[in-house]
């Protein structure tokens, strides 16, 4: 996932390979490796219905957000550090009830929510320990986060040289990471792997990039399409090996203290 400050033209010029790498209905906007079945599933698992308070931290131009939206009247704030993408998630959310602020995450904000999405962006903190704990302040009482991860060891310096953008790739042990939900107090209700689906989605952009290149180069430039290539090429490479795997989870808040009746 290389980093993009400026957003517009990567979203119109990557457009047209990303509609033809999903399967159809499959493509909402989402700016990652999961099909819109997934993320579906995975907001079902965290309750998300009808007037559920949801935070989606670092929603990017949010397609799974407004996909969201509209199907479920979830009440709806997504927080993003790009501007740029706030923009162009604003413009296509439309009537939507959804609401967008400008935010580098973490903190949070002061407000308690009953679910905290973050779809396909776990890898891009270092300090993931600050995080939960933010997110774990930041839920009610049986609150739901809702995530995916990049499950693996740390990338090696070889490793680290060869993916673009390396400072926003920091992956984790599965184990370590919900020993991190534990100490937070939240507990895993749900986990699934889905590594098969996101290498075949990698596999897909990785081949529509491909195709697409003079079109993506000619808004993009040579340099970025280059660094987009390598990197779908790594993940692919490290999907496909078992180098890296990906889960979707859902932890929960505890309810709180039940009160003992006389
Ligand atoms: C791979 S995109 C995922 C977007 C969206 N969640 C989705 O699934 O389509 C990652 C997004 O995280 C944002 N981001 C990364 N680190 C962030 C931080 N610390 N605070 C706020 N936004 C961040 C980036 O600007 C980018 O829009």
């Amino acid at each position: 996932m290389v980093r993009q400050d400026r957003r517009a033209p990567f979203v119109a010029a990557l457009q047209q390979a990303r509609t033809a790498a999903y399967p159809p209905g499959e493509y909402v906007g989402q700016e990652s490796f999961m099909r819109a079945g997934e993320i579906r599933q995975l907001v079902g698992r965290a309750r998300i219905g009808p007037g559920v308070y949801v935070l989606d931290l670092c929603c990017g131009v949010a397609g799974p957000g407004r996909m969201i939206s509209a199907e479920l009247g979830c009440q709806y704030l997504g927080l993003d550090h790009s501007a740029s993408a706030l923009v162009i998630a604003r413009d296509l959310a439309g009537d939507l009830p959804c609401r967008f602020e400008q935010a580098h995450v973490p903190p949070l904000p002061n407000q308690q929510f009953e679910v905290v999405l973050l779809l396909e962006t776990m890898l891009a903190f270092p300090d993931k320990r600050s995080l939960i704990e933010e997110v774990a302040r930041g839920l009610t009482p049986g609150g739901r986060f809702a995530f995916t991860i990049e499950d693996g060891r740390p990338l090696t310096a070889s490793e680290r040289a060869r993916m673009p953008d390396a400072d926003t790739v920091w992956l984790i042990e599965l184990a370590e990471l919900t020993a991190l939900l534990r100490e937070a107090g939240l507990t895993v209700t749900w986990q699934q792997q889905c590594s098969a689906s996101h290498h075949a989605i990698a596999t897909a952009l990785l081949r529509s990039f491909r195709t697409d290149s003079a079109h993506i180069a000619r808004q993009i430039g040579t340099k970025a399409l280059t660094e987009l290539i390598s990197a779908h090429e790594l993940w692919c490479d490290w999907l496909g090996s078992g180098r890296v795997r990906k889960f979707a989870l859902v932890a929960e808040k505890p309810l709180g203290e039940v009160r003992a009746s006389r």
